[in-house]
């Protein structure tokens, strides 16, 4: 592998899981370039103000920050103990006030009990995710009947076109297979929002229970 795929292959390993000192670098980096998909996959879950709501795969931590200033409480699931230790410092007020608990833990064996969260985000993490089918049965048992779910995820055909994604393992799925698998999972498609300016193509699937 030459320099240049090997520092492709470490980037591409520490967005699906960020890890130590180059892991911090990578939340921050998060935070900056998916500002406005995180920004408008939370908008989308129209929160009433009241609700409890869950960001998975929070990574750098901007979904927890938009998602407490629209909501009392807030829990955030990641399986990176790094962006756990980095949210637990950013946000440790909201946690002393006991508006947001954090937890470990896979978005195929969500920590949470069945029916408790009222409005569930995820955004850029499916491409991480072998077993789409059990993630999205773990969302809709934890999602509180007539809650939403937001999934957001980068335009597959574009992102197919970068190689050090496609070579270092993303599933890139195409659109009509996140929604079958969200329908299979009990979560009903409300509508499906389009992000585009310039080459950046995303996608929200904005879903019900
Ligand atoms: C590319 S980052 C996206 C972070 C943030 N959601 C955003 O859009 O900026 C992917 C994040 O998902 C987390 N992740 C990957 N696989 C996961 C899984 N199976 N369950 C929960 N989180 C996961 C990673 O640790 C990482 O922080």
């Amino acid at each position: 592998m030459g320099l240049r795929e090997g520092f492709q292959a470490g980037l591409a390993r520490q967005l699906g899981h960020p890890s130590g000192l180059r892991g911090r670098v990578v939340g921050a980096m998060l935070n900056r370039r998916n500002r406005e998909a995180v920004v408008k996959a939370v908008d989308a879950l129209e929160l009433s103000g009241d609700e409890s709501a869950l960001d998975i795969g929070f990574g750098g931590g901007l979904g927890l920050g938009l998602l407490l200033r629209k909501t009392a409480t807030v829990q955030g699931v990641e399986i990176s103990k790094t962006m756990l230790a980095r949210a637990g410092t950013t946000f440790r007020r909201e946690i002393a006030a006991g508006r947001l608990v954090l937890s470990e833990g896979p978005m195929t064996a969500l920590p949470l009990a069945d029916g408790t969260v009222d409005a569930i985000v995820t955004t850029n993490t499916v491409y991480f995710v072998d077993d789409l089918e059990r993630a999205f049965a773990e969302v809709a048992r934890v999602l509180a009947p007539g809650g939403r779910f937001v999934l957001g995820v980068g335009d597959p055909d574009l992102m197919g076109r970068a190689r050090m994604l496609t070579d270092n393992g993303f599933r890139l799925r195409p659109v009509a297979e996140l929604e079958a698998a969200l329908a299979a999972a009990g979560l009903g498609l409300l509508r499906h929002e389009r992000i585009e300016r310039g080459p950046f193509r995303f996608h929200l699937l904005v879903t019900g229970k």
